[in-house]
């Protein structure tokens, strides 16, 4: 489809919500306003569509939300939407409403919902990194990620006081999904001495002839951070406890770290990537994910904006190492 038949644009928020998505809708509602192009709002992300719920945007729809977290479109993880029907029921209602390209915010369940209307039906469709597992390729960093780390760090430091005067172990399990960079990050930024993520095996033996190593030596306390796609932290937990005879507790902190107020690096790359999606679409380009790499706007095809290796992993691992 060329730029000069693209009149009108959906965009929805789709997957789990993230801080920082209303500051990618408020980018893109406006960004397409000034464009000329009328925007509508779908609700609950492609539930929405096949729902028909469908709303006009205009830009004081859009007022007093860069710094709010969740998302005003509200989000969903629709099963039928992975069914040709659906994805049928979908597209009668983009056609009903003259919706010419959709701007898609979410994480890769979003992406690969994305990439169906893109490959089976051929709508266009700019897809915006919103998930704050940072498991996207194609971009550094994905939208709610820095402060789903920050709100993981607040909560430990708490964690922490307890940890030390009470002279325990703590297991903390994060959230991430299949995706240990959250784990990793929030290990190194509060300071943990173990860090399990999926993307590499472990050894409770291991870690416990550590702990009671540093026991030996007069060590007190431990931290222990544990990727939810890892192991859970009252399985952790039991192992860890079970083997060393140490008192062993656990903290699960599960959906804290996906609410809130959007930290600044969020906002501003959400911003930035709304407005880039409708550059995109006005240019007549479609099937796009955008992101950054090395702080640019960076733009891939969306059939390879798949899973991310994380290639920091092997050196936070030499980081816990060295400082604990
Ligand atoms: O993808 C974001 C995320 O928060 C993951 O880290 C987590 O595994 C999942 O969503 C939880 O989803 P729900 O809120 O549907 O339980």
């Amino acid at each position: 489809m060329s730029s000069t038949e693209i009149k009108k644009i959906g965009v929805l928020t789709s997957g789990g919500d993230g801080p920082g998505m209303n500051a990618g809708i408020r980018s893109v509602v406006r960004s397409a306003l000034s464009e000329g192009l009328e925007v509508a709002g779908i609700i609950r992300g492609y539930q929405g569509l096949i729902d028909d719920d469908v709303i006009p945007m205009n830009h004081r729809s859009v007022a007093n939300i860069i710094n709010r977290g969740g998302t005003i479109l509200k989000t969903a993880r629709s099963e039928e939407f992975k069914t040709d029907e659906g994805q049928k029921k979908a597209l009668a209602t983009l056609k009903k409403h003259n919706i010419d390209a959709l701007v898609v915010i979410g994480g890769d369940g979003s992406y690969r919902g994305a990439r169906d209307l893109l490959q089976k039906y051929n709508f266009p469709v700019v897809a915006l990194p919103g998930t704050i597992d940072n498991d996207l390729c194609g971009t550094d960093q994905t939208i709610g990620c820095h402060t789903a780390v920050h709100t993981a760090l607040e909560a430990i430091d708490k964690i922490r006081d307890t940890v030390h005067s009470m002279e325990r172990i703590f297991v903390i399990e994060v959230m991430g999904n299949h995706s240990g960079y959250i784990a990793m990050e929030v290990a190194v930024g509060s300071g943990a001495e173990e860090l399990l993520v999926p993307e590499r095996p472990f050894d409770y033996e291991k870690i416990c002839a550590k702990i009671k190593k540093g026991h030996e030596s007069g060590k007190i306390s431990w931290m222990i951070v544990t990727a939810e796609g890892a192991a859970k932290a009252p399985e952790v937990a039991e192992a860890i406890g079970t083997r060393t005879g140490f008192e062993t507790r656990f903290v699960v902190l599960g959906h804290i770290q996906r609410g809130g107020v959007p930290l600044a690096p969020d906002r501003i790359l959400a911003t930035r990537l709304g407005a880039a999606a409708v550059d995109l679409l006005v240019k007549g380009e479609s099937g796009k994910a955008v992101g950054v790499v090395k702080r640019q706007i960076n733009v891939v095809p969306l059939t390879v904006a798949c899973e991310k290796q994380n290639s920091l992993l092997e050196e936070y691992y030499r980081l816990i190492e060295v400082l604990t």
